[in-house]
């Protein structure tokens, strides 16, 4: 058996640095290493409104945003299969069967479950109206569920994704397990494969809080404008203790080296930036003292942008070809949709409800009942 990705993104924005060092970048790499048989690329719309349903909206703007970014940082249709998950209605029937092995004390144990829970707010008890903390809707609370479905319905053997997708996989793993040991092998058994480094896997904001996210608006977008992106490193969290460029300083919580570490390569040096020949070498001195933040901010600012200005003349590119994209999807989603459709076949022959393609059944019912 070959070698299968799936893995995806919701689209609840545009995708911004941290989505491309984490995982964009990879699956980049990972379709054109030639490695794998298939590459499902999937923009989980209906996972998004797991937590939407009032804003279906906002949904339906950002697939394209998603779909443009996913194709401008080098996707190729080609080779990867990109989709939109709520077109493929058997991973719904999936989940209405994988519903059944999975318990709500299992559910409420998983972590990142959880921690979204805190994050939106919601309700641990379900409707509560002595609060005013929302209820969380029992979509929400099985997305894990309709995931493990994502996985399976494409026989993935490989999901490239951020740690907090690990309890996902886990969970789907649990499933596999599970299914193949009441219903017979069926299914395959998925592994994540996590960013290379935890400056990959973590990416913090501009303002050095943990993590880039929109609703902290500390984001650099791949679609942003060079003018954006020079604004938003000029205006980034450094060291706070290095007042004068002769002061010694940090490096360690300083987000231009943070970003530095993920993005410079040692070519830029020469082109950028010849005082140093690496990463190595430009820390020691600001380390020491004498190496001003302006200096590395444009440094910095000169490798984003060796990243994003092709990245944004393709974007750009596609942006003027907008029914073409869609048609990518469409036919992205009928692909996908006859893999899975396959699997839940499959699946349905093994839990034998397939009864009308089972004579078998038919010839045991017509015996017991002839000589009634
Ligand atoms: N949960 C992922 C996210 O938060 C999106 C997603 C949905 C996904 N189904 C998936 C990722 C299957 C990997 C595999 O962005």
């Amino acid at each position: 058996m070959g070698k299968i990705i799936l893995t995806g993104d919701r689209p609840t924005g545009r995708l911004h640095l941290g989505h491309y060092v984490g995982s964009l970048r990879r699956r980049v790499e990972l379709q054109n290493s030639g490695e794998y048989d298939k590459i499902f690329i999937m923009i989980a719309d209906g996972q998004a409104l797991t937590d939407n349903a009032d804003n279906p909206e906002k949904i339906r703007q950002n697939i394209i945003e998603v779909a443009l970014d996913y194709l401008s940082a080098g996707l190729d249709p080609e080779k990867s299969t990109i989709f939109i998950q709520s077109q493929i209605p058997e991973l719904c029937e999936l989940t209405f069967y994988y519903m059944n092995l999975v318990t709500v004390a299992r559910l409420q144990r998983n972590p990142t479950v959880k921690s979204e829970i805190q994050m939106r707010g919601f309700s641990e008890a379900g409707e509560d109206e002595n609060s005013n903390k929302k209820g969380m809707p029992a979509g929400f609370f099985t997305y894990p569920i309709s995931q493990a479905s994502d996985i399976t319905a494409f026989r993935a053997t490989t999901v490239p994704a951020g740690e907090d997708q690990q309890p996902m996989v886990e969970q789907t793993r649990e499933i596999v397990h599970k299914f193949n040991a009441i219903y017979g092998e069926t299914l395959v058994t998925p592994e994540i494969l996590l960013p290379e480094n935890s400056v990959c896997g973590r990416l913090p904001g501009t303002d050095g809080k943990a993590k880039m996210s929109k609703s902290l608006g500390n984001c650099i977008y791949l679609s942003d404008t060079p003018k954006e992106v020079k604004k938003k490193v000029n205006s980034m969290f450094t060291d706070p203790g290095h007042l004068q460029i002769e002061d010694p300083g940090k490096v360690e919580g300083n987000v231009v080296f943070t970003y530095l570490e993920a993005f410079s390569k040692p070519e830029h040096f020469g082109l950028f930036l010849p005082e140093y020949k690496n990463l190595d070498e430009m820390k020691a001195h600001y380390r020491r003292g004498g190496l001003g933040d302006g200096t590395c901010k444009k440094f910095l600012y000169n490798v984003l942008e060796a990243t994003l200005q092709p990245i944004r003349e393709r974007r750009h590119e596609y942006e003027q070809r907008i029914p073409e994209v869609y048609e990518i999807l469409k036919k992205g989603s009928e692909a996908a949709r006859l893999v899975a459709a396959q699997t839940l076949h499959d699946v349905k022959e093994a839990m034998k409800i397939n009864y009308f393609d089972d004579p078998e059944l038919i010839a045991e019912h017509t015996k017991k009942f002839m000589n009634r």
